[in-house]
């Protein structure tokens, strides 16, 4: 099988034109490492996967028990209701509007659509994998562009490495896994550059969490009729991860053929849960404000400890450790807490993800071992 690390990385870059790298085809796949995240009957504290542990809501348990009597109903029904709250929430055009089955359905949906002819998907890594990981199981090849000095996406990088092969660039704003937020005036020209000659997508999985008083989505962008496909998801800050619910917003006519594209949809839990959580502002600030907390209380021991990071906009941090992920692994394991898993090239970085403040008080001292 062929690895992945720092190493391979950097030999292949100074022999790549710009900085950019086209990926061999089970690069992508083999740069996942073994699942560290095994059942543990929760007596590890799993700090791992960026999901909101304050789920769910009083409102939300009182939803789960009114849909008892429908569960026996397809949801296709009520998908018109969700799309258009939604859209009202958006305030966009309801025929904008997607409902999948988990952000990662309408990643997977557009990854396949933009790679049954083969071609190229042009991104920066290290960012989420899932579009990149099904294009190229469809047949596609990854070409990435390193991310910049400042662990965000190199835009400049990928105008430069857009060619006659690419069918789809894909952004991810804020980018996990290093929390980076790119500055919204050069993200919409890349935008209206890029969708001049391929179909740019933006992952907004993380945009609850930015704090940036009126920071925009690129939704504009859609509604100008420029052909550009936004993620969001309801697995954040709203909790439902493991009720599998997300959205997306596109130009009627590319959100009408992502929708046919699609392979099973949601559920009628994910419909009703969705329709919960747009209206549970006060669980939606209880998270966002929590999440502050946590990542407070994490910068606050990577100071203590002088562990370089990086200043998050989503619910993880991205921090330096200066030694191999798998030995930071393996040491907060041993005090109990599940970390990020390894993103090559950064194999001395760790990710950990904020849970309760009772999780993260754990992580804290953790930390204090972990680096004596
Ligand atoms: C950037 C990004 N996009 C998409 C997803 C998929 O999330 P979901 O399918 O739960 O909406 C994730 C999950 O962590 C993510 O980090």
């Amino acid at each position: 099988m062929t690895t992945f690390n720092r190493r391979s990385w950097i030999k292949t870059l100074s022999t790549a034109s710009a900085g950019a790298v086209l990926l061999k085809p089970t690069d992508i796949l083999s740069a996942i490492p073994p699942d560290i995240e095994e059942r543990t009957n929760g007596q590890l504290i799993r700090l791992s996967s960026n999901e909101n542990p304050y789920s769910p809501s009083d409102k939300m348990k009182e939803a789960i028990a009114r849909i008892n009597k429908d569960i026996c109903r397809y949801p296709n029904s009520q998908f018109s209701k969700l799309e258009n709250m939604i859209a009202e929430r958006e305030n966009i055009d309801p025929s904008m509007v997607v409902v999948t089955s988990g952000s990662r359905e309408g990643l997977k949906a557009v990854g396949m659509l933009h790679s049954l002819k083969g071609g190229e998907i042009l991104t920066c890594l290290p960012t989420y994998k899932a579009l990149l990981t099904y294009a190229e199981f469809i047949g596609a090849q990854i070409r990435a562009v390193p991310l910049d000095k400042d662990l965000k996406f190199d835009l400049e990088g990928l105008l430069q490495n857009l060619n006659d092969d690419t069918k789809l660039a894909f952004v991810c704003n804020p980018n996990n896994p290093t929390g980076t937020l790119l500055d919204p005036h050069q993200l919409e020209r890349f935008c209206r550059q890029a969708s001049t000659r391929v179909p740019v997508f933006v992952d907004e999985v993380y945009y609850d969490y930015i704090e940036e008083a009126g920071y925009p989505s690129m939704k504009h962008l859609c509604e100008e009729g420029l052909d550009i496909m936004i993620a969001r998801t309801f697995s954040k800050v709203y909790g439902l991860a493991g009720v599998r619910i997300g959205y997306m917003m596109a130009k009627p006519d590319i959100a009408s053929r992502i929708r046919k594209s699609l392979m099973s949809g949601t559920n009628i839990m994910g419909v009703r849960m969705a329709m919960t959580a747009l209206e549970d502002q006060s669980f939606r600030d209880f998270s966002l404000q929590k999440n502050r907390e946590a990542k407070e209380m994490i910068y606050t021991v990577l100071n203590k400890k002088n562990i370089n990071f990086v200043k998050s906009h989503t619910n993880f941090v991205f921090f330096e450790t200066g030694k191999d992920i798998s030995k930071i692994q393996e040491a907060y394991k041993k005090e109990g807490v599940i970390v990020g898993r390894a993103f090559p090239p950064y194999l001395d970085w760790c990710r950990i993800s904020t849970g309760t403040l009772e999780e993260v008080k754990a992580f804290v001292s953790a930390t204090d071992r972990v680096f004596t």
